[in-house]
């Protein structure tokens, strides 16, 4: 990501968050207990809808121009516990074992080996924990807007920082070793109709 695009991305995508994102978010996110790590945390969007009860917050983030802003908005909120790391998807730099969720909303469209991240997620969570996810996929019942996605995909995914548009991240994340307990589909409103296709839930490491 460039600078000016993490400066400007929360103004990018207001449509969406209002027309849909943050309900989704505040539902996703309500639940959460204990130790938990988001990854890929942009921004912080995610930073207004985490219950203050956590025990321990860490927001990961690897790209330096969104961690900038990331952190302007935890010291904006005055969240002291919240811990701001540098780390990719492809090496958390934490213990395994060592969180009760892991938190990805809009980022395995982005990571360069799908099944290497889901490990990578699997590897940190506790035996039964929670990997929370909201995703832009490939839109398997839409035909036409498929067969869009794969056309467009090769430069998409240069002018947008490797986004994909046609990943089937549910079956990813059965395939890495997760029980998917609750999901659900829909489009993502005021969005480009390319990435309106999204599922949100929660796996449970098996
Ligand atoms: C579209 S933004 C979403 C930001 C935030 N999660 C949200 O819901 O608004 C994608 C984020 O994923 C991050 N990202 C890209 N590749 C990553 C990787 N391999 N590991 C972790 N984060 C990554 C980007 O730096 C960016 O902040």
């Amino acid at each position: 990501m460039g600078r000016l695009t993490a400066v400007l991305y929360d103004r990018f995508t207001q449509g969406s968050e209002v027309a849909c994102l943050q309900a989704w978010r505040a539902d996703l996110l309500r639940d959460l207990t204990g130790h938990v790590l988001e990854v890929g945390a942009g921004t912080g969007l995610n930073l207004p809808f985490y219950p203050s009860a956590l025990v321990r917050l860490v927001l990961s983030e690897p790209d330096p121009h969104m961690r900038r802003e990331l952190s302007k908005k935890v010291r904006a909120r005055h969240a002291e516990r919240v811990e701001v790391l540098d780390a990719s998807l492809e090496d958390l730099q934490v213990p395994g074992e060592a969180f009760d969720a892991v938190v990805g909303t809009l980022v395995l469209c982005s990571v360069p080996r799908l099944d290497h991240a889901l490990a990578e997620i699997h590897r940190v969570l506790k035996p039964r924990g929670r990997f929370v996810f909201l995703e832009h996929v490939a839109a398997e019942n839409r035909p036409r807007r498929l067969r869009w996605q794969h056309r467009i995909e090769p430069i998409w995914k240069r002018l947008s920082g490797g986004c994909h548009l046609t990943r089937r991240t549910a079956d990813a994340i059965v395939a890495a070793g997760f029980t998917i307990g609750h999901i659900q589909r829909e489009s993502m409103r005021k969005a480009w109709p390319l990435v309106r296709p999204t599922i949100r839930g929660v796996a449970v490491k098996a």
